[in-house]
């Protein structure tokens, strides 16, 4: 069994300290937002692991077709000797890239989900003998510090969750992260791309409901952890393709007039009928976009790798 060790960078309330704030200030602007990022409780992070197996919603399957066939690429262009991995979540898909990067000294996990964390990490831990877990409860859309270990390190953040990010958010997100890093090292970078809107509008709208279900599961996280009354099923999901922004968005619409309170932040918000507050963007990316967002990060693209479909793409770029 290697060494395994975990790092909380996160005070043990910041979750819900930043949750009340969230709340408070996504449900007294107009539109009414709230971020998604509080999805995954342990409920909706089931309903998103069972999301990546519908039929419809392909960007998971996608990835996992570029990591098989790239991995090894990865690991030549790269000679990492650390793998830090942002919202590595299961860490299921991670396995490939463990796998390929043969000089690999140092995995760090990054997560907000302590429980996630231990469990993938120690599994880990147990099964690659040699290899240092450093596992990091941490909230990387916030600044946050690496632990010290041996260069070149390879950043990955998969799934396409950059694109739950606004376009100002992504520039300081990729700004931090080359900040991380040392000339000579990489950013492994998951993007869903532009394509048929259909297509991308059924990836958010499931025959079977369950992105419905894992959108209203948000105001259920709410009710628990705040004490508000949020009615789930007063809503309807929505999932709508702008074409401006070329984004998803997903939205809950209000069935009916209705006033909703949180008393824990002495709070009644009223909700028209037909009214809708904003849940979720995911954009969607071409190739030229990402390549701009990165250089004007410091990063260079040196390799873009789709699926057979080019569906999803992966990136690695290199820090100037
Ligand atoms: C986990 C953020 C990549 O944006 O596609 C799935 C979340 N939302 N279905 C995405 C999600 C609705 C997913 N990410």
């Amino acid at each position: 069994m290697s060494p395994f060790l975990i790092t909380r960078t996160l005070p043990e309330d910041a979750t819900d300290a930043a949750l009340r704030a969230d709340v408070l200030l996504g449900l007294t602007r107009t539109p009414k937002t709230l971020p998604p990022k509080w999805f995954y409780d342990a409920h909706g992070s089931d309903l998103f692991e069972q999301i990546t197996r519908l039929d419809e919603y392909y960007p998971t399957r996608a990835e996992r077709e570029i990591l098989v066939d790239r991995a090894t690429e990865v690991a030549a262009a790269t000679g990492a000797r650390t793998l830090v991995e942002l919202g590595s979540g299961s860490s299921e898909k991670t396995r490939h890239l463990l796998d390929a990067l043969t000089g690999l000294a140092t995995y760090v996990p990054v997560d907000v989900s302590e429980s996630a964390l231990t469990q993938a990490g120690q599994a880990l831990a147990a099964d690659r003998p040699g290899l240092q877990v450093h596992a990091l409860i941490a909230d990387f859309t916030a600044r946050m510090e690496l632990p010290d270990t041996p260069g070149p390190r390879l950043v990955a953040f998969l799934g396409g969750t950059i694109g739950n990010l606004l376009p100002a958010e992504r520039a300081e997100f990729l700004a931090h992260i080359r900040e991380l890093l040392s000339p000579g090292d990489a950013l492994l970078l998951g993007t869903d791309l532009v394509k048929d809107e259909q297509v991308l509008v059924r990836a958010y709208d499931d025959a079977a409901g369950v992105t419905a279900a894992f959108n209203k599961n948000v105001l259920a996280v709410v009710d628990r952890e705040l004490g508000a009354d949020f009615a789930p099923d007063a809503f309807d999901h929505v999932a709508l393709w702008d074409r401006e922004h070329e984004w998803i968005e997903m939205r809950l619409r209000s069935r009916v007039a209705q006033t909703v309170k949180i008393p824990v932040l002495d709070l009644a918000v009223d909700f028209a009928a037909g009214e809708e507050l904003h849940t979720e963007i995911s954009a969607k990316f071409r190739k030229d976009g990402v390549r701009s967002e990165l250089s004007a990060a410091g990063l260079e693209l040196s390799h873009w790798w789709t699926d057979r479909e080019g569906r999803f793409a992966l990136s690695l770029s290199m820090a100037r």
